[in-house]
């Protein structure tokens, strides 16, 4: 229970979001790229930390055989229909390049392009919009396990990567502009996360950009990772000309939100939502010069824990919490007048293979931690003022003992899951260790915030090897 006192004033500016063409989306994370923090059972019989070293392991016919079942059982249709009945509008798909381009000296097996055709039919049957993300890249973009191998960061070694990637990337552009898809992809991310020097960056973002935009003619808008830089960092960015003033159309800047590491993971809860506030606020900024920003990543996942340690749908106190960490980043990364750099988010991710509550959407409905229907502001618990924050003075006590799904009819949720172990056990134990290097805490200038990214991330880098 928070605050009481509510202020009569506030609820004039319930107003709320912006209906029309706002990304309220999740991430299809664990699926087409593998994590062993999201889907533990895939990786357990060899005990290996990366879809490359898994691969390795189980040698080629073994993975494609084992992988081919995740594939087709992790997500489902029904995944998809759950996904547009919470009143989201999108999804964020990562693919690895390997789904395209692998050399046979690559352990990775290859056979995930017809599941995400398969996605995007589905979406385009359903009315979602949907995002392809490359997730890794040749080399590495961070050596970080959601990259596919854990190790070096050798994508910038040389222009072959490079040059594979582009064409992954030319392919996927080809693919999806194709009417059968009915314009459902309205954006392809160049790639995820990467912690590499500006210089090729920079190149490969403007290689990158030249394949899939501009969107005036394909149709699908550039997306550019920030590469761990805020927002403003990338102030009047076009990567067809490094001396413009404004930012370039259909060019859209994807950051990625996370609270729950260090430095930030020991600030309490005050400071989490005063920090989400002033981050709304930042991308909320008439005419900033922001490119068009996308928070491609966030969960409930915080250094704060409230007054718990029971089991979530059991824990008031801890639904609580979540209730108000969730819908403070709603208002902050969705905009709510017109002008605004923010155009919506992508939670990450619609589920683990145990819904570990701060990162399963599907679990935060199934445990009333996340409104029922996200595009439906009268769901939402806390008012969203017109500085797009929540006014937390609010007596709101989650409800108690909404029940976990596994199985229960009564459950909201997507119980019918082809998932095969979603059946209950509270994956807790890795939610602490998983997530990445957060957020908004780099504020160099572009041309500059390259070389101290190395030391910056290093911090991170432990921690962030278990996120997407
Ligand atoms: C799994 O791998 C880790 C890290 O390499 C190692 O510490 C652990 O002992 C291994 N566990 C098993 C059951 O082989
Ligand atoms: C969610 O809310 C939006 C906005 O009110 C509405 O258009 C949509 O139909 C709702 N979705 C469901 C599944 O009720
Ligand atoms: C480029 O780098 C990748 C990744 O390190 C490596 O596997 C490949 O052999 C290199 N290619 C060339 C042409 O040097
Ligand atoms: C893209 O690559 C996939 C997988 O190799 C292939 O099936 C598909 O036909 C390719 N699409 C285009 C447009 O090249
Ligand atoms: C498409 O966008 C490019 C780059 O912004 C611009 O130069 C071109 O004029 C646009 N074409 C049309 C038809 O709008
Ligand atoms: C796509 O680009 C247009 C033009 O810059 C922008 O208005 C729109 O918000 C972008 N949409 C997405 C989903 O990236
Ligand atoms: C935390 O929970 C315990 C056990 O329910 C309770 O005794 C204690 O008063 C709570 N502390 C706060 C600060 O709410
Ligand atoms: C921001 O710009 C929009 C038009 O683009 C305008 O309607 C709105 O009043 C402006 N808001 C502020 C706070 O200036
Ligand atoms: C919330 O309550 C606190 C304490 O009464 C007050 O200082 C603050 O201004 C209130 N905030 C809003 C937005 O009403």
């Amino acid at each position: 229970m928070y605050k009481t006192g509510i202020a009569g004033a506030v609820l004039a500016c319930a107003s709320a979001a912006v209906a029309d063409g706002v990304v309220r989306g999740v991430n299809l994370g664990g699926w087409l790229v593998t994590e062993p923090w999201m889907t533990p059972s895939v990786f357990e019989k060899t005990n290996t930390t990366s879809e490359w070293a898994l691969c390795s392991a189980l040698g080629k016919d073994e993975a494609l055989s084992q992988l081919q079942n995740h594939w087709s059982t992790f997500y489902t249709r029904d995944d998809l229909v759950a996904i547009k009945k919470a009143g989201l509008t999108a999804i964020r798909i990562p693919l690895g390049y390997w789904a395209v381009d692998l050399l046979d000296f690559e352990p990775y097996v290859s056979g995930q392009y017809p599941y995400l055709v398969q996605a995007i039919q589905w979406a385009n049957e359903l009315g979602l919009k949907a995002m392809i993300d490359l997730h890794g890249v040749p080399g590495s973009q961070n050596g970080w396990e959601e990259s596919g191998i854990v190790g070096g960061i050798e994508f910038p070694a040389n222009s072959s990567n490079s040059d594979r990637s582009l064409k992954v990337l030319q392919n996927l552009t080809t693919e999806f502009t194709k009417s059968q898809y009915g314009g459902v992809v309205t954006n392809i991310e160049l790639m995820n996360e990467p912690i590499f020097a500006n210089a090729p960056l920079q190149e490969f973002y403007t290689a990158g950009a030249k394949v899939v935009g501009p969107a005036n003619s394909s149709g699908i808008n550039t997306t550019i990772h920030d590469a761990f830089y805020n927002p403003p960092t990338w102030k009047n960015y076009d990567p067809y000309n490094s001396q413009a003033q404004s930012p370039a159309p259909y060019v859209t800047l994807d950051t990625h939100q996370f609270w729950a590491f260090p430095p930030l993971d020991t600030l309490g809860k005050e400071a989490i939502l005063e920090r989400i506030c002033q981050f709304g606020q930042t991308i909320k900024t008439n005419n900033s010069g922001i490119p068009p920003t996308l928070v491609g990543e966030f969960s409930l996942s915080t250094g704060y824990t409230a007054n718990s340690t029971s089991q979530t749908e059991e824990d008031q106190d801890k639904r609580t919490w979540f209730r108000m960490a969730f819908e403070a980043q709603n208002a902050a990364y969705a905009p709510n007048a017109p002008g605004q750099a923010s155009i919506g988010w992508y939670f990450w991710a619609w589920k683990t293979e145990y819904d570990i509550d701060a990162w399963s959407y599907r679990r935060g409905l199934a445990d009333g931690y996340i409104p029922s229907n996200v595009s439906d502001p009268t769901t939402y618990v806390f008012p969203i003022m017109e500085n797009g924050c929540i006014n937390e003075n609010v007596t709101y006590s989650a409800p108690k003992n909404i029940p976990y799904f596994n199985g229960d009819s009564n459950a909201q949720s997507a119980s019918s899951s082809a998932s095969a172990s979603s059946t209950g056990k509270n994956g807790q134990a890795s939610a602490t260790s998983s997530g990445s290097a957060a957020s908004a805490t780099k504020s160099s200038s572009a041309g500059s915030v390259m070389p101290a990214l190395g030391a910056a991330i290093g911090l991170a880098a432990g921690a962030v090897a278990m996120l997407s």
